[in-house]
């Protein structure tokens, strides 16, 4: 089976690239032909059991998705996205990639004429005020930022070319994957996961909010294990709703550093500092605190269900590095 991972040098697509490796199968099916295409280089995948070639190309210039998908791969992973504090930051850019690019990747496909599965990587950020203590998958679309809208598009694109059978598709409304490793990126949530990672390293984290802020995270093995699932899963038991809430958990600030402190002590808790910055806490007063995954549990989708757990998974997966 062949396969394409836009978005592949990034932080899931690239995670997902390697877990390929070691697993060699999604489902009952093996690899056969990996193709990694994003906007800057993949790094080199070492030890693959199948073919790899890597692609550098933006995906919202005209004629690439094209030639992302000229081997007709049987699974595209359509990963590849500007974020949200980007998105936000420039509204043009934003667009571009996450509209513009997801149109023309699904158009690419329709116009090849074959019937890939497309997996989608969408957001909770597709939901907006007032919210419910806990969302369900069906709750209206009032996106708040412009990346919450472009996903929301993508979402609705996706149901509509699905409809047609243009390609098979699932979108997975990712949580806020956290403990994001390496440096930060530009994702206006970057805080949450520097609060744990950075103090495991004997470094500082600055607190931007309050302890009492709740929101919705899993981690990035959670994140790898529903792509694989959503390449395997049987796509007729979506009906007509393509895109499900990812299951996740629901922690506090002050839940988060309880959890560090208990995995790693009270010392590494202290290099947290709290440094309120009011625009920070206005936006994610605005954001999703608990979803509604119960029909991606049914479905075999699973992740963490302690923020320990995270931790733990965080400095079990990132240790070599
Ligand atoms: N990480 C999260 O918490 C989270 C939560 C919800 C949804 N998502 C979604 O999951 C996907 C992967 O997230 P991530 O955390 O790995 O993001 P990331 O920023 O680490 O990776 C995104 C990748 O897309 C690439 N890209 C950007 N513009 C491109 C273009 N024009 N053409 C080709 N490639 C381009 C980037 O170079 C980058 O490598 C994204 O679609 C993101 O919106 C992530």
């Amino acid at each position: 089976m062949k396969i394409l991972v836009t978005g592949a040098a990034g932080m899931i697509g690239r995670k997902f690239c390697e877990a390929l490796v070691k697993r060699r199968n999604i489902g009952s099916r093996s690899v056969v032909r990996l193709t990694m295409a994003d906007a800057i280089k993949p790094a080199a995948l070492v030890g693959a059991p199948f073919d790899v070639s890597t692609l550098s190309a933006d995906i919202s210039d005209p004629g690439i998705a094209e030639s992302f998908v000229a081997d007709r791969p049987e699974i595209i992973y359509h990963l590849a996205a500007v974020v949200s504090g980007e998105a936000e930051a420039d509204f043009d850019k934003g667009y571009r990639v996450n509209l513009t690019g997801t149109h023309r990747l699904f158009e690419a496909v329709r116009q090849a004429g074959y019937q890939p599965r497309i997996v989608f990587a969408s957001s909770i950020a597709v939901f907006g005020t007032p919210f419910p203590e806990t969302i369900r998958e069906d709750y209206a679309f009032a996106p708040l930022t412009s990346y919450g809208t472009q996903k929301a598009i993508g979402e609705l694109l996706l149901a509509d070319f699905s409809r047609r059978d243009f390609f098979d598709g699932i979108g997975i409304r990712f949580p806020t994957i956290c403990v994001r490793p390496g440096k930060p990126n530009k994702a206006a949530s970057g805080f949450f996961s520097n609060i744990i990672r950075e103090p495991l390293k004997g470094e500082p984290a600055v607190l931007p909010v309050s302890e009492d802020v709740r929101h919705w995270f899993a981690s990035p093995r959670a994140a790898v294990d529903f792509l694989f699932h959503a390449g395997a899963l049987d796509l007729g038991q979506l009906g007509s709703r393509r895109t499900l809430n990812m299951p996740g958990l629901s922690a506090t600030v002050g839940e988060m550093i309880a959890s560090l402190k208990d995995v790693a002590g009270a010392d590494c808790a202290k290099l947290i500092r709290r440094q309120p910055d009011p625009a920070i806490q206005k936006m994610v007063d605005g954001w999703p605190r608990r979803l509604d995954a119960s029909r991606a549990e049914t479905l075999g989708f699973h992740a963490e269900k302690s923020f320990e757990e995270i931790v733990h998974h965080h400095i079990e997966d990132e240790s070599a590095g």
